[in-house]
């Protein structure tokens, strides 16, 4: 099974909204801010993503994890949309933000690690910051291949996951090594308290051997560094603007390399 405390935190807080009008998820998560390098990447991530799902169009995917937060720009591709995840706050709140959707749009309690959908059943499947909150690497794997198992022969994988080695981010690669040190991890959570979620991003190359069995596989960059946890390279300053505008020249020629290097990585593969 996935990780109780992942759901009893956006049982309780994550899809909770606070003062800022937000969800405690949107606050950790969200955008922070928005300069032209961050749209220019984000919108070529999806024109990527979209393409890759071009003859797709019309079908039906499955979201794993939506959360409160389910991908609108989904509904604009696929003709059918079911949003999963095992956060029944979570739900709520999605069904509410879809609410105008509800002829071609349905909301579903489902673990992700034993997913209640028969074999085949999806076109597309789609999975967005949901699989580095399950805290065991077996169980992350589990959660792999129901995504698997669930999409029909030809339909595609897209993961969106987090990388614990981006160069970019020297800062947050360093946390994850301390992360991944027993001594070091028991020292850290001595000093600053356990983590309210867990958070376990397995190495890129991890993700990619687990979609072994699947076809055309490619990973670009999903590198948007603009949430609370990643502002230490922010495009708005002087030599945050340098960098990303390196990167976003890398990720236009070379976007697999870009994802060795940014904070995120968008795993496709097709079944
Ligand atoms: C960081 S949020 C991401 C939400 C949304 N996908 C997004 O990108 O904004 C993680 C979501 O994954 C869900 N989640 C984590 N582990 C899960 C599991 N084992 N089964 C189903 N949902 C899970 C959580 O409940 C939460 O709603």
């Amino acid at each position: 099974m996935g990780t109780q405390g992942t759901k009893e935190f956006y049982d309780s807080e994550g899809w909770h909204k606070i003062e800022t009008g937000n969800t405690v998820d949107g606050d950790l998560f969200g955008v922070k801010e928005d300069g032209p390098l961050r749209q220019a990447m984000f919108g070529r991530m999806w024109r990527r993503m979209r393409d890759y799902v071009a003859h797709e169009a019309g079908g039906h995917v499955l979201e794993v994890g939506c959360g409160g937060s389910p991908e609108a720009r989904l509904l604009d591709h696929f003709g059918q949309y079911t949003g999963s995840d095992f956060s029944l706050t979570g739900l709520d709140v999605a069904r509410d933000r879809f609410a105008a959707f509800t002829d071609c749009a349905e909301f579903v309690e489902a673990d992700a690690v034993a997913l209640p959908f028969a074999d085949a059943q999806f076109d597309t499947v789609y999975s967005a910051h949901m699989l580095y909150h399950i805290e065991d690497p077996a169980a992350q794997a589990r959660a792999m291949s129901e995504m698997m198992r669930v999409l029909r022969p030809g339909g595609s994988l897209i993961l969106s996951i987090a990388n614990p080695r981006p160069i970019l981010f020297p800062v947050r690669a360093a946390i994850r090594i301390v992360a991944e040190t027993p001594v070091l991890k028991t020292l850290a959570r001595r000093i600053k308290g356990p983590s309210p979620i867990p958070y376990n991003p397995q190495k890129l190359r991890w993700y990619q051997a687990q979609c072994a069995a699947l076809s055309d596989l490619q990973m670009i960059s999903g590198g948007i560094a603009s949430t609370k946890f990643n502002q230490s390279v922010t495009e708005l300053s002087g030599v945050g603007k340098a960098i990303w505008t390196a990167f976003d020249r890398l990720d236009r020629h070379a976007p697999t390399a870009a994802a060795r290097m940014g904070n995120y990585a968008v795993i496709m593969g097709r079944k």
